[in-house]
Order: C-alpha cells, then sequence, then structure tokens
C-alpha cells in the first residue's frame, strides 16, 4: 500500500486548488445570496477537464483515474459545494453512466459537450412520490415498433435541471416487472415534448439550479435508449455508486473548509484571558474534527481506488461507495455544526462562510441515497440479508 499521490494526481489536484481559489472562492458568496447559476466558472472548470476528469480524452475528458476525481472535488467543494454539485452531476452522473453503458455513437454525440463545459449534463430519477424507493417511479415509456419509444410523466428534484443539455433519463416501461421493468433513456431537452416546472429555493448549494421537468409525448429514437430494455435499474444504481464517491468528496472539501477557519479562529478568539483554542473544551472538538475529516478522506479514497480496480472486470464497488458517503456526509455535518458553535455569534452571521459550509453540508447527507439509504446498502451487503 502507498499513501502517496502520483505526479499527475497532484497536478489535477493544484489545477482545480487554483481555479477554485481564484475564481470559485471570490464569488461563492455572491452565488449562495443570489443562486445565479456559475456559468463562467463551469466553463472555466470544463475548459481545464474537470467536468469530465474520468472521460478519455477522446471524448472530450482529462483521461484521469477515479483518485484524481475525488482530490479534484475536494478542492472545487472547498471554495464552494454549489459547484461541486455541478462538477459532480457532469463528472459522475452523466458521463460516468454514458461511457459504461452507451453505445460508441451515444459516447460521440453526449459526452463531449459536457466533458468540455461547454452544455450541462443532468440525471432524473427521482419523482414527486419515489425518491429512496426508485421503482416506485411512474413516469411511463412505452416502446413504439422500430425501438423509438414514447414518454410521458414527470421528475423532480433535478440538479442542473434549469440548464441542463442532455439528460439521463429512467423511466417504467413495465410496473409489474417492478427493477427490471425500468429503461434508460439519453434526453435532448431542446426537443419537443420536453419542460421544466418550478425551480426548488434550497437551504443550501443554492447556486446549483433545481428543477421538476416534465415530458409530454416526448419522442427517443431507438438509438438514444442507453444500455438494455429493462436494465434501467442496474444502470442508475451503478452510476449512484459512483456518484456517492463524488458527493463523499463534497462533503470532505466543505468539512475541510469549516475545519480550517476554525483552527484559524481558535487562536485569534480571546476569552477569559487566552485564545479559546487553549481550552481543553475546544482542543476535544478540534481532535475529533481531525478524526472524522482523516477518516472520511481515506474511506473515500478507498472507495475511489476501489472503483478503479473493479471497474476493469465489471466488478462492483457499492459497499465501498456506501461506507465513504455515509461516514464523510455526516463526518460533514458533525464539523460544519461543532466549527458555527465554536464561532459562536460569528459562526451564526452571513458576515463568516461558517453558517453556509453548515447549510451546504445537509445536502450531503440526503442526495444520491440518504444516510439511512446508505446503511442499507451496507448492511445488505454485508449481511446478504434483505
Ligand atoms: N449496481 C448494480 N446493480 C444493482 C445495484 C448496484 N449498485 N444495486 C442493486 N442492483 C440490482 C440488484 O442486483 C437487483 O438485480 P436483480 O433484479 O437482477 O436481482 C436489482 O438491481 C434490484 O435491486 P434491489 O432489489 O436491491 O432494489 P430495491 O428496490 O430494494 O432498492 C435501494 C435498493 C438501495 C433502496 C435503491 O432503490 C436505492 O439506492 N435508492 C436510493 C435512490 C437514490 O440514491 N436516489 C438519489 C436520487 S439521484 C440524485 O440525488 C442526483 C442529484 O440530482 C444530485
Amino acid at each position: 500500500m502507498d499513501f502517496r499521490f502520483t505526479e499527475e494526481q497532484l497536478m489535477i489536484q493544484d489545477v482545480a486548488r487554483r481555479i477554485a481559489q481564484e475564481k470559485i472562492a471570490p464569488t461563492a458568496e455572491h452565488h449562495d445570496a443570489t443562486g445565479e447559476f456559475p456559468l463562467e466558472n463551469i466553463r472555466t472548470l470544463g475548459e481545464n477537464g474537470l467536468m469530465g476528469i474520468e472521460v478519455p480524452a477522446e471524448y472530450g475528458g482529462a483521461g484521469m483515474d477515479p483518485i484524481s476525481y475525488v482530490l479534484a472535488m475536494v478542492e472545487v467543494a472547498k471554495a464552494d459545494a454549489a459547484h461541486s454539485t455541478i462538477m459532480s452531476v457532469n463528472n459522475s452522473l452523466f458521463c460516468n453512466g454514458i461511457l459504461k453503458f452507451g453505445t460508441e455513437a451515444q459516447k460521440q454525440k453526449y459526452v463531449r459537450a459536457i466533458a468540455e463545459g461547454r452544455e450541462i449534463g443532468a440525471f432524473a430519477l427521482t419523482e414527486p412520490q419515489s425518491g429512496s424507493d426508485a421503482t416506485a417511479m411512474r413516469c411511463k415509456a412505452v416502446r413504439q415498433d422500430d425501438g423509438s419509444y414514447v414518454i410521458n410523466g414527470k421528475k423532480s428534484w433535478i440538479t442542473s435541471g434549469p440548464v441542463a443539455k442532455y439528460i439521463v433519463l429512467f423511466a417504467m416501461e413495465d410496473a409489474a416487472k417492478g427493477a427490471r421493468g425500468i429503461t434508460a433513456f439519453l434526453v435532448d431537452t431542446t426537443q419537443p415534448g420536453f419542460g421544466r416546472g418550478k425551480t426548488e429555493p434550497k437551504l443550501g448549494i443554492r447556486a446549483s439550479a433545481t428543477c421538476e421537468i416534465e415530458f409530454h409525448d416526448y419522442h427517443v429514437a431507438a438509438e438514444d435508449v442507453l444500455g438494455a430494455q429493462g436494465e434501467g435499474f442496474k444502470i442508475a444504481m451503478g452510476v449512484l455508486d459512483a456518484g456517492r464517491i463524488g458527493i463523499a468528496s463534497q462533503a470532505i472539501g466543505i468539512a475541510t473548509a469549516a475545519y480550517e477557519a476554525t483552527l484559524d479562529y481558535i487562536k485569534d478568539r480571546k476569552a477569559f484571558g487566552a485564545p479559546i483554542g487553549t481550552f481543553q473544551m475546544t482542543q476535544a472538538k478540534i481532535a475529533d474534527m481531525k478524526c472524522k475529516l482523516d477518516a472520511a478522506l481515506l474511506l473515500t479514497l478507498r472507495a475511489a481506488w476501489t472503483k478503479g480496480d473493479t471497474e476493469k472486470n465489471g466488478g462492483r464497488f457499492s459497499t465501498e461507495a456506501a461506507v465513504a458517503k455515509l461516514t464523510a456526509s455526516e463526518a460533514a455535518m458533525w464539523i460544519t455544526h461543532q466549527a458555527v458553535q465554536i464561532h459562536g455569534g460569528m459562526g451564526y452571521s452571513k458576515e463568516m462562510p461558517l453558517e453556509r459550509y453548515f447549510r451546504d453540508a445537509k445536502i450531503t447527507e440526503i442526495y444520491e441515497g440518504t444516510s439511512e439509504i446508505q446503511r442499507l446498502v451496507i448492511a445488505r451487503n454485508e449481511s446478504g440479508l434483505r
């Protein structure tokens, strides 16, 4: 085992850190306050290979490994979580799924523009009545004689929905077959039959646009079916395994920002005649923050390494990804909570970014599978029981 990163991994981390600190961090407060979509910054990330980190160069990406993806996501999330949400959906949920399950023509048609950050991708699984219970979806796909499909229904909580050009969509063909009745499709939002519904006002990651989307007799050509008929649920779950590594990395970035701000603050802020960092109650919190952060990072790197290793043979890394996401998101929530507490009134004030970190951290325990779902996945995989 070698804990050192390669030169290439350090290089992409450095590129991400530079863009994050020079372009993203200075605009983070503005984007949080206004909810404005950070298109210009996303383009810059794309131009530097960060919107398709694991995408081979022939499809417009950086051709790097899953560890590089973790390192870059952490840097961007540290500067602003909303940017890292958009980045993770483009990278893991959109490009990754098409690379893994798509045809050569689909890779050529859909991946390049998203990997280069010229367009935005999205992933549509959730519906108003089905979140964790994804097989309860009602969005309906009806197969035509020529192998094309007609889609009708609604999807909700679609990250980047308001701005996405292309979407990976999951719809139900045969509800009686449950998970095996779901098929995946590639959707072009400029085509007739696609519509957008209400946008979601959110607690955090406010610059990552989220909305409902609707399909009214939307026509999908046979060549835009992703994977085999009835394989949609497995595609969604496989893609989410990769996505969960991205969200774990995002959680680590948010938690790192809160931790580093706290380390500075405890040296400056004095109470009872001494820096608050000299008090044992503060020291205990710092030690616990550090342990949780390191554990989250190591487990996330393990998940990324396992992804790279097992995918070559078509294997799964569901447990490692769930362990990483669960650990990192709960660490981020705990660390940002303690960081606000240590900062006291300043932690609660919008004059400092601590309250933003706290609000942004919460979503990592919810999307791409709640903490409860991660526990369910881990326990089922470990015990073999259902
Ligand atoms: N990879 C490949 N196949 C998988 C898989 C995986 N990770 N997990 C399950 N499968 C397969 C199973 O092997 C099974 O296949 P067979 O029919 O051949 O046996 C099939 O899929 C059905 O599996 P389950 O019976 O385990 O399915 P379930 O209905 O019990 O659901 C679940 C399992 C873990 C609860 C799953 O529904 C789940 O993960 N739910 C959470 C959904 C989620 O994460 N939503 C997030 C929304 S997207 C989002 O947030 C994106 C965003 O915008 C940021």
